[in-house]
This record gives C-alpha cells, sequence and structure tokens, in this order.
C-alpha cells in the first residue's frame, strides 16, 4: 500500500504534479461554456472595479484560477478603508481584530480555512495554504497564526485608528452603569456591521472557485466564529453546478448551510438569481416568516454557463443588493431583488 505522502513524493521524483494538492480527485470539466471567463465579487462599482480587476487580468491570460480570486480579494484585506474585512477591520469586543477566511477549489473539492486569525493581514492566503500544504481543512486562532508564521507571514497590527476609535465610541456607549464615559459632545450612531466579501470565479477551462474573507461581526465576543470560514456556509463551490458565496448575519448563514444550499438549487435546476432568492426565503421560513426577521443576508452567485445572481432579504428602491462581474463583455453591476422591504 503507498500512503498518500508517499504517493506525492513518487509523483514529485517522476517530476508530477497536481494542480492542488489535497484529497480530492481532479474531476473531468463537464462542456466548455460560452461566457468563460467571470470572476465576481459582492459589491457594487465602486469596490468592485479595484478588487476584480487584478482578478480578471489573470483570467483573461488564463492564468491560475486560484492566483485570480486570491489577488482580487486581497484587495479588499489589505485595504485598511474597508472597515469589515482584512486589515482595518473592526475589531471583537477586546478591541482585537480577528479574522476569518475560505477558499474552495470547484474541480477537486478541496477547501481551507482560518478562523479567529489575529495579526495576518491577508487570511485568505493562509486559507488558500490550508488548502494546498495541509491535509487539513479549518486552522482557528493561535494555530492559524502560528501556521501562518511558519509560511513567512509577518504579524501586524490590524486595528487601524479609525477602526480603534470607532470600537472606543463602541465601548464608553455600552453602558450607563459602568466607568467609561463618551465624550459630552459625542454622537454614536453606528450600527453593528458584519460585512464581508465574496469572490467567485470561472475560467476558460470552466473550472470554478471562490474565497469569502471577513473580520465578521463587529464587537463579536472574542473567538467567535461566523459563517466565512465554514465551507457550506459562507461558500460553497461544485465544479459540476456553480459557486455560491454569502454575506450578512453569519449565525443564519451557518443554521440553514446557506451557500450549500444555494448551490444544491442551482443543481436542481435554478438560475443563479432563483438560487440566491432561495436560499434568503429559506432563511425567512427557518425565522418563522417576514415579520420575524430583523436582520440581513445577501448571497451572489455564479454558475457554470457564467450567468450571475445576487438577492438579499433586506433591501428598498434604490438599495438593492448588488455584485460586480468582469467577463468578456467588460465590467458590470447587477442590481439584484430582495425579499423584505427595509
Ligand atoms: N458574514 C460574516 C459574519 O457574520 O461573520
Amino acid at each position: 500500500m503507498i500512503d498518500r505522502r508517499n504517493f506525492l513524493r513518487t509523483l514529485s521524483a517522476l517530476g508530477i504534479s497536481l494542480p492542488v494538492m489535497g484529497r480530492g480527485s481532479m474531476k473531468p470539466n463537464p462542456a466548455a461554456r460560452k461566457n468563460n471567463p467571470v470572476i465576481l465579487c459582492s459589491r457594487g462599482a465602486d469596490w468592485g472595479g479595484k478588487v476584480l480587476k487584478p482578478g480578471w487580468d489573470i483570467l483573461a491570460k488564463k492564468g491560475s484560477l486560484l492566483d485570480a480570486v486570491e489577488k482580487s480579494a486581497n484587495v479588499t484585506e489589505l485595504d485598511p478603508k474597508d472597515t469589515s474585512v482584512g486589515y482595518g477591520g473592526l475589531p471583537n469586543e477586546r478591541g482585537v481584530v480577528q479574522l476569518d477566511a475560505s477558499i474552495m477549489y470547484g474541480p477537486t473539492h478541496n477547501c481551507g480555512s482560518v478562523a479567529a486569525l489575529e495579526g495576518i493581514k491577508t487570511p485568505c492566503s493562509v486559507a488558500r495554504l490550508v488548502m494546498e500544504r495541509t491535509d487539513h481543512i479549518h486552522i482557528v486562532g493561535k494555530g492559524a497564526q502560528e501556521f501562518a508564521i511558519a509560511h513567512g507571514f509577518k504579524v501586524e497590527n490590524l486595528l487601524t485608528e479609525e477602526s480603534r476609535k470607532l470600537w472606543l465610541q463602541w465601548k464608553e456607549n455600552l453602558s450607563d452603569d459602568d466607568d467609561w464615559f463618551p465624550p459630552k459632545d459625542g454622537n454614536y450612531q453606528m450600527e453593528r456591521t458584519s460585512g464581508t466579501i465574496n469572490v467567485l470565479a470561472l475560467d476558460t477551462n470552466g473550472d470554478m472557485a471562490g474565497i469569502t474573507t471577513t473580520s465578521g461581526l463587529s464587537w463579536k465576543i472574542p473567538g467567535r466564529i461566523g459563517d466565512s470560514p465554514i465551507i457550506g456556509a459562507g461558500l460553497y463551490v461544485d465544479n459540476e453546478v456553480g459557486a455560491v458565496g454569502a454575506t450578512g448575519r453569519g449565525e443564519e448563514l451557518l443554521r440553514s448551510c446557506g451557500s450549500f444550499y444555494g448551490v444544491e438549487q442551482m443543481r436542481v435546476g435554478k438560475s443563479p438569481q432563483e438560487a440566491c432568492e432561495a436560499v434568503c426565503q429559506r432563511i425567512i421560513d427557518i425565522n418563522g416568516g417576514k415579520d420575524k426577521v430583523d436582520f440581513d443576508d445577501k448571497m451572489v452567485a455564479l454558475n457554470k454557463d457564467g450567468e450571475v445572481g445576487c438577492a438579499s432579504i433586506l433591501g428598498s428602491k434604490g438599495n438593492e443588493p448588488e455584485v460586480a462581474y468582469w467577463s468578456k463583455n467588460g465590467f458590470k453591476v447587477l442590481k439584484g431583488t430582495y425579499l423584505i422591504k427595509s
């Protein structure tokens, strides 16, 4: 019997490399598709343009699908102006930024994720290494940071001045009965956020991959993990069907397995748009109907034909959910649908 490590060594000695190391076996591609390549992200025009540019440049040159989704997701992770992802993300209740991210590769069903990772600006790149360079799928907390350090990542302070001030405002306005006082002229109005970004792509071979990355729910209990690093909740990719990513209230996406449910809806014939709406409806149903829902989740989807969909639970005219995508027809933003008028 040849074990996995020896099998990989034997391949290496023979000069054979696998596209992505890990458990899954490569599945043959279904027939070539008409619209590929396509790359999308769960944002509108402003972020979408800058996030998707590096990924599109890679895909347009028939480069690596995984490089494309990673380089695009890294744009938001490294940009301190985004307070819901990576560097500059809003911290937990102790003022510490803890990041979650996942990656999934459609041809093999391989995936990797990190959660409650501190001090590393690009958690999706660490998640990719978990997928490609370990026999595990999830690594969390201190272990995830040690793994990142072993791969040469630098530990840095991820709390920007803007995020620190927002955290301090929240802390000082938490209670009138504690010892933290807001400034007399303070005007605190900020809502808790659980912003996140999904990047999904289809390459010229018809292969698919995706990433979800986030700083999670602001002011969360230390160690809280949302949907983003959980395969099937914040992200799911199946090469034979399509890919789905989620943003918004993670706890609801966890108890509905939202992204997996979305992919399975496409498997039985729904369009990406219908699949996104079906996930939102499922979450509403689980909660007992529209009048019981006071949170938002948003789904984005891409199928094997390069079709795109987007829906959220809450929305209003002029404030519809958006998905930005780049294909051979150029950069576009699609306004999705919402199920409850907010
Ligand atoms: N969807 C991001 C989170 O809840 O952590």
